[in-house]
């Protein structure tokens, strides 16, 4: 149990944005306000603002018309890392554990508990702050739905809409210019995103990092349905999809984030590669960052509030320095200290992965 009531949060959004982030802020700040009566502050632009300082108090009104916005009122930062921050010593950049500071910024203001609201790399952190003594509560989100301990993510029903929409919209034009049509999702290295866009989209070919494919099959596969009468073929890759006994590809590496690789272009790789083992006219399309924007789903904002609200209720419980997460159908919670570092794949033998085979689409395998 806590050992004194707390009186003062403050919630941050760290990592890659998503929609629904919005939504977990309003159910947190209104939460606090209006069932416990604590001040509320908002830490702008990740752990970026905790080191820098940047905290300001949330108001109900700065909470109001926010829930079917997208992205984040506080903004986000996915390259600041307080326990490896980079700072000039002299003539060099040298990289710092500032965690001190930021938990000072927080102690002056008479802060008692921070809301961390991100993904793997922002858990990794909050896990270290509560090692550290700091009350944490963690709220997991990510489009890639790729974190450890929760079945579901907020963001996820979102990016997974914006691609299946994009997906309907290529049939079209594959199917009168009788082509290979490649579209690339996002999902870092995991294929959640590629896996349930593609089977609602009715991908012929789903290509995830989990089921490493074989050119060879996917090629087989295409000249097959081009054989059959169907003059074109749909191809949904997950931006960390490669080949059996091959790697991913990179399209850049970024200093100080806490997993510098960023994915992309292998929907470009393979058009080439296909193309020239079938003859077919093959074009790739990457969704990109339009699979992070936009209005939140209805699942996502549902969603959001539900892990906004629990936040609070557990943290005001005393049971603290958790991850709020949706576990077999209800809402429950599991210790940060056990989910950093982790990642959730999709199994091969997921249902999911079993269906969408059952109903004809290759994994290239
Ligand atoms: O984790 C969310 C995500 O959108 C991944 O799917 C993608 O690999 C990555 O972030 C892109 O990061 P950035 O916004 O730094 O390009």
């Amino acid at each position: 149990m806590a050992k004194q009531r707390i009186k003062k949060i403050a919630v941050l959004t760290g990592g890659g944005d998503c929609p629904g982030l919005n939504a977990v802020i309003r159910a947190v700040t209104k939460t606090a306000i209006n069932r416990h009566k604590l001040d509320v502050w908002g830490v702008e632009d990740g752990y970026e603002g905790l080191i820098e300082d940047r905290i300001h108090p949330l108001s109900y009104n700065d909470v109001s018309n926010i829930l079917t916005v997208g992205g984040t009122i506080l903004g986000s930062s996915n390259t600041s890392n307080p326990f490896s921050y980079p700072v000039q010593s002299g003539k060099r950049v040298v990289n710092k554990d500032v965690s001190d500071d930021c938990i000072q910024n927080l102690e002056k203001r008479g802060i008692e508990a921070l809301v961390c609201i991100g993904g793997d790399g922002t858990m990794c952190s909050a896990a270290a702050f509560a090692k550290k003594g700091l009350t944490i509560m963690g709220v997991p989100k990510t489009i890639d739905n790729d974190i450890w301990g929760t079945d579901i993510t907020f963001g996820f029903n979102t990016a997974v809409t914006t691609a299946t929409e994009a997906i309907d919209k290529v049939h079209t034009t594959a199917s009168s210019h009788h082509r290979v049509m490649i579209v690339e999702v996002m999902g870092r290295y995991a294929g959640w995103i590629a896996l349930h866009a593609g089977t609602a989209g009715g991908s012929d070919v789903i290509l995830i990092p989990e089921i490493p494919y074989e050119l060879d099959k996917i090629a087989d596969f295409v000249r097959a349905r081009s054989k059959k009468g169907k003059r074109f073929s749909i191809i949904t890759v997950a931006e960390g999809a490669k080949p059996k006994g091959g790697k991913q590809v990179i399209f850049k590496k970024i200093k100080n984030s806490p997993d510098p690789v960023r994915l992309g272009g292998i929907s470009f790789v393979l058009a080439e590669q296909i193309g020239q083992m079938t003859g077919l006219s093959c074009r790739a399309v990457n969704l990109g960052h339009v699979q992070r924007g936009g209005s939140p789903t209805p699942i996502d904002r549902v969603l959001g509030t539900n892990f906004g609200y629990h936040a609070l209720e557990l943290l005001m419980k005393g049971r603290v320095n958790r991850l709020v997460v949706w576990k077999d159908g209800k809402l429950d919670d599991v210790p940060l200290s056990r989910i950093a570092g982790k990642i959730k794949t999709v199994r091969k033998n997921d249902p999911l992965v079993a269906a969408a085979k059952a109903v004809g689409t290759s994994f290239g395998v």
